[in-house]
Order: C-alpha cells, then structure tokens, then sequence
C-alpha cells in the first residue's frame, strides 16, 4: 500500500502517518517543516519520501506527487489533510489576507494535491483520494468564517469528485473530524465535546479510509452532533451559538 499523505507533520497527519506504517504502507509524507518530517520516517530509513512542501505552491507539490508516483509505481491513497484555523472576522481589513490562506491552504492546495494523483488512477482503474473536511463545516459558526466556508467547502468539492470518478474505479472519500487534541485545537477558547487523541482518530479513520467509505464523520457521536446541527433551525441555531468564544484571530508576526 503506497500512500501521499500532506500535513504529515504534525497532529492528525502524524499520526495518520504513524498508523499507515504500522499497516506496513510506504509513505509519500508533505509538510514545510522537513525536520518533523524526517523524524517521522526515521523510525523506517530508506522506505518512505519525505517532500518538504509548501501545498500552497502548486507546481513544487505536483512535482513531489509525480516523484513519489515514479519511486513507487503509484499511489494507491492520497490523503490531503494539511490544513490551517484561524479566527477570521471580515470587519477587519488584516483579516482579510488571512481568509485567502485559509482558503488557499485548505480548498485549493487539496485540489493541487488530487489533480496529479486523478489521471494515472483512472488509468489503473483504481485508487482512493481523501479529503479531511470538519464539523465545522456542516454550519457557520462565529469568528470562524473562513474555516468554517473552507470546510464546507471542502464537503462539496469532493462530492462533487466522487460523483464525477465513480465510473473510474477512483474512490473519494471524505473524512469529518468532531474535536481532536493537536496544535491546532490546543488554542480553542470553547469547550471540544468528544475530544479525541489523534492516536485514536487516526486508526479509525484508516479504517474508513481503506473500507473506502464515502463520507464519515469521526467520533460517531459527532455525527448525531452534525445531523442536530444541520437540522436545526436558523433561530435556534443563532441563539445557541450566539455567545460562543472565537478562535483566536491572527497575531502579527505568529506562525498559525
Ligand atoms: N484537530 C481537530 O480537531 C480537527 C477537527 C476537524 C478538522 N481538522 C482538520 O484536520 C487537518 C489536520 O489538522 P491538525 O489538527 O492535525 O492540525 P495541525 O496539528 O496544526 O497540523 C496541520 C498540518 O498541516 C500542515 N500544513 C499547514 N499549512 C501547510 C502548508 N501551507 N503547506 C504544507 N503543509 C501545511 C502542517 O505542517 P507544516 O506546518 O510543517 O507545514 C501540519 O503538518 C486539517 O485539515 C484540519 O482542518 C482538525
């Protein structure tokens, strides 16, 4: 089993990582920070490749998706998982910049990292691509409204593929997390019903993954959580979220 995995350094791609070497896959692992990277392998020298890439830059991560296609003979899973949260309020002009990165790292760098991986599947007839969306995307919840557009939109996007590749053999699968405990949640000032450890995220997402699911929502009772929410109406919804803290907006200077 070959894998092309982005966001691997860290959180739930580290351990995404971590459990596909434990079922004996080689790894195509993408980040920016190469030396998290190559800790990661360092446990299996020589099996897996390591591109240290920024998915934002599309034509370095084609590059990367064709390299490890050409050492391994193909990918057979595709996971893009690299993704960034930052509060965003639209009011203010700063923010403006930051609603494009989140958009450009978390919609358009997954389309980056599908397109080179779409056409040598479809002529295997075979292959799986995954995109990690969020609960978060299921409603537009305050002070997160470039996350919480991106990761509907990301919910779309690949329905929208998953339909256009069914004839192909291609699977598309999305993956939905509820709360898992990473840098990326560290700083969230609500309460994460259901936290998970991304040890633990991670083997079931693998299981969904390689059963070729094409939509599921993790832990299940996040899934009762995102039906509720998507059923709810808009006064309801309003009120109950109404007061909810924001995620911390961009700070000058501060890596996200
Ligand atoms: N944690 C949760 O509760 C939760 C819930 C729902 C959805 N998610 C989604 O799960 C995914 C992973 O999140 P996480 O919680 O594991 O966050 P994390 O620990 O902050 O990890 C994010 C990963 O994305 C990579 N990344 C970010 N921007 C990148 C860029 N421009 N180029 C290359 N790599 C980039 C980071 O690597 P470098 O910094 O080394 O580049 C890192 O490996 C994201 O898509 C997130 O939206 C997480």
């Amino acid at each position: 089993m070959k894998v092309f995995l982005t966001g691997a350094s860290s959180g739930i791609g580290a351990a995404l990582a971590a459990e596909f070497a434990r079922r004996g896959a080689t790894l195509g692992l993408v980040a920016r920070r190469r030396a998290a990277l190559d800790e990661i392998v360092g446990q299996s020298p020589g099996r897996h490749h390591v591109y240290a890439v920024d998915v934002t830059d599309k034509d370095a991560l084609i590059a990367a998706a064709r390299a490890f296609d050409d050492a391994t003979g193909g990918a057979d899973i595709v996971v893009a998982n690299a993704g960034i949260s930052i509060g965003v309020l639209t009011e203010h002009y700063e923010d403006l910049d930051a609603f494009g990165d989140v958009l450009e790292t978390n919609v358009l760098a997954m389309a980056y990292t599908f397109h080179p991986f779409i056409a040598p599947m479809r002529a295997r007839g075979r292959g799986t691509l995954v995109g990690i969306g969020s609960v978060a995307g299921v409603r537009g919840l305050p002070g997160s409204e470039a996350y919480c557009a991106s990761k509907a939109a990301v919910a779309s996007y690949c329905e929208s593929l998953r339909v256009e590749l069914k004839r192909s053999g291609v699977k598309v699968v999305t993956i939905v997390p509820g709360f898992v405990r990473t840098p990326l949640t560290a700083k969230n000032p609500y309460r994460m019903p259901f936290l998970m450890e991304p040890e633990q995220f991670a083997r079931r997402a693998v299981d969904a993954i390689l059963a070729g699911v094409s939509y599921r929502v993790i832990p299940w009772p996040m899934a009762i959580v995102a039906g509720l929410l998507r059923l709810m109406p808009n006064r309801l919804f309003d009120r109950a979220f109404g007061n909810r803290p924001y995620k911390p907006r961009r700070q000058p200077g501060a890596a996200d």
